[in-house]
C-alpha cells in the first residue's frame, strides 16, 4: 500500500506538471483528490490492514494528500501567471500611437454670411429684428400692399397653412412688424428663412433672405444708393461694379433691382452671369406710401427705403458654389471648405 501511495503521488505530479491550462488542473485534482478519487479509493482500503499498521499508512496517506494539496495549489498560481502574462502580450496598447481627434465643427456657410452681412449693417448703425416663420395673409401679404389677386399669393408659390396663415415668401412682413411696433426713425436689418413653392438648381422651398429697410425724414433714393453701394463695396470688394435698374415691387416705389459686376469674370462675360457681365443681387426701392399707411407712418413726414437678398445666392457667387442644393445636404467635403 505504502508503494501505491508513492505511485500514486508520481502520477499525480505528473499529471498536475502536464496540465495545460485551470480546467485541465481541475480535472487532476478531482481525479486524485476527489471524493471518488484515487486517494480516497486507497485509503477506504485501509480497513483490511492491520491494526498496527493503519496508523503508520493513515500518517502516510495524509502527508501524501496534503504534498498534493500544495503541488496543486502551485500549479494554479503557475498557470494563472501564465494566463496573465498572455493576456497582457496579446492585449497590449501602444501609448505612444497619436489619439483620435474630434474634429472641431464650424458655423454652416449661410450662417457664416448671414453674420457677415448683419455685421457690415451694424457698423452702418442697423439694429437687429426677427419675425415669425409662420406668417399672417396681413404682415406677408396685405399689409405690404399685395392685392387678394396678386399672382404671389397664388397657391403655386405660396405654402398655406389655413386661408389666413401662411409659411412667409420673404422677410419683408418684418419690415411691417417692426413699425407697428415703434415709431421713426428706424434702422433695421432682418435675417430669416423664408419659403416657396420652387425646387430646381437656384431655387429651394426653403431659403434664407435678409431685409434691411430705414425711415426717417427727407430719406432720399440717394440714401438708398449709398448704403447699398457702401455694403457692395465691403462684402465683394472694394471698386466692385454697382448698378441699379428700374424694376417693380407692390409695396415699394419706385422700385429697383441692384446689379454687381460678375464676381467670376470681373465683368467680362461667363455663364454664371450669362455673357452679360453683370448678376442680380437684391430688390430694393423706396416704401410705398400705402404701407406706411397701413402701419400708422404718416407719409407726408416720413419717407423710406428697404432692400431684400436672398442669402443663398450671396453665398453662391462670393464662393462660387453651382448648386443651391450643396447648402442643405450636409455633405462635410463640403461644409469643411467654409
Ligand atoms: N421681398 C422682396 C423679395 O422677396 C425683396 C424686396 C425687399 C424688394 C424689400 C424690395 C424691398 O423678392
Amino acid at each position: 500500500m505504502k508503494d501505491q501511495l508513492t505511485a500514486l503521488e508520481a502520477a499525480a505530479a505528473r499529471a498536475a506538471a502536464e496540465a495545460n491550462g485551470e480546467l485541465d488542473l481541475q480535472q487532476v485534482r478531482v481525479r486524485f483528490l476527489g471524493k471518488k478519487g484515487e486517494l480516497t479509493a486507497i485509503m477506504k482500503m485501509m480497513g483490511a490492514l492491520p491494526a498496527e499498521q493503519r496508523p503508520i499508512v493513515g500518517a502516510l496517506a495524509n502527508e501524501v494528500k496534503d504534498r498534493l494539496e500544495g503541488l496543486f495549489n502551485d500549479r494554479l498560481e503557475s498557470l494563472r501567471a501564465a494566463e496573465l502574462q498572455r493576456r497582457l502580450a496579446a492585449e497590449r496598447v501602444d501609448v505612444t500611437l497619436p489619439g483620435r481627434r474630434l474634429r472641431q465643427g464650424s458655423k454652416h456657410p449661410v450662417t457664416q454670411v448671414t453674420e457677415e452681412i448683419v455685421t457690415i449693417f451694424a457698423s452702418l448703425g442697423f439694429g437687429v429684428a426677427e419675425g415669425p416663420e409662420v406668417e399672417h395673409d396681413f404682415y406677408n401679404f396685405e399689409a405690404l400692399n399685395i392685392p387678394r389677386d396678386h399672382p404671389a399669393r397664388d397657391m403655386q408659390d405660396t405654402f398655406y397653412v389655413s386661408e389666413d396663415v401662411v409659411l412667409r415668401t420673404h422677410t419683408s412682413p418684418v419690415q411691417v412688424r417692426t413699425m407697428l411696433k415703434q415709431a421713426p426713425p428706424v434702422r433695421v436689418v432682418a435675417p430669416g428663412t423664408v419659403y416657396r413653392r420652387d425646387s430646381d438648381i437656384t431655387h429651394s422651398p426653403m431659403f434664407h433672405q435678409i431685409e434691411g429697410f430705414l425711415v426717417d425724414r427727407h430719406v432720399t433714393f440717394g440714401d438708398l444708393k449709398g448704403i447699398l453701394t457702401t455694403f457692395i463695396n465691403e462684402y465683394f470688394g472694394a471698386g466692385t461694379g454697382v448698378r441699379f435698374r428700374p424694376s417693380f415691387f407692390p409695396f415699394t416705389e419706385p422700385s429697383a433691382e441692384v446689379d454687381i459686376q460678375c464676381v467670376i469674370c470681373g465683368g467680362d462675360g461667363c455663364r454664371v452671369c450669362k455673357n452679360s457681365g453683370w448678376l442680380e443681387i437684391l430688390g430694393s426701392g423706396m416704401i410705398d406710401p400705402e404701407v406706411f399707411r397701413a402701419v400708422g407712418y404718416d407719409p407726408e413726414v416720413y419717407t423710406g427705403f428697404a432692400f431684400g437678398m436672398g442669402i443663398e445666392r450671396i453665398a453662391m457667387l462670393k464662393y462660387g458654389v453651382n448648386d443651391l442644393r450643396l447648402f442643405y445636404e450636409n455633405d462635410l467635403r463640403f461644409l469643411r471648405q467654409f
